[in-house]
């Protein structure tokens, strides 16, 4: 089982930004407990702050990886683009957020990822990840 972790902008700085809302852990922390735990499944994780890369790497993996975890961050509430490459590759992409974006501002409330994605999972804090992994192992059986 082949899983990418593909986070947006600004998710980079966790760990140091609003750690009030992201919390206080760093990705790449959080990534090796996510490789201890999940010792079976082919991990990779992918950040970027470009949007054209964000959808360079959906169409990469697209096509053979069993399941995308997607984080777009902010461009999940602007990107028509990265909207498009969800719906455009094979792979299953499970949405996820960090924080509630729901119970935040306004403009936070609008996704072009969920239309295209098998599943929303948010307001979990970190946990939100492990519990996308999971929902692919368990998909799988
Ligand atoms: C986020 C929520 C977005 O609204 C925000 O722009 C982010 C992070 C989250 O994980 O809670 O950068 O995607």
């Amino acid at each position: 089982m082949k899983i990418i972790i593909i986070n947006g902008p600004n998710l980079n700085l966790l760990g140091k930004r609003e750690p009030e809302v992201y919390g206080k852990q760093t990705f790449e922390d959080y990534f090796s407990q996510l490789q201890f735990k999940f010792k079976d499944v082919q991990l990779e994780y992918f950040q970027s702050n470009i949007e054209g890369e964000i959808i360079g790497k959906i169409q990469e993996t697209g096509f053979s990886y069993d399941g995308i975890v997607l984080n777009a961050a902010a461009y999940t509430h602007t990107s028509v683009g990265i909207g498009d490459a969800v719906k455009a590759v094979e792979t299953p992409v499970v949405e996820v957020h960090i924080s509630n974006t729901f119970n935040r501002e306004e403009f936070r409330h609008t996704s072009y990822i969920s239309p295209g994605a098998k599943g929303v999972i948010l307001g979990f804090g970190l946990q939100s990840y492990d519990l996308a992994i999971q929902s692919f192992l368990e998909g799988a059986e």
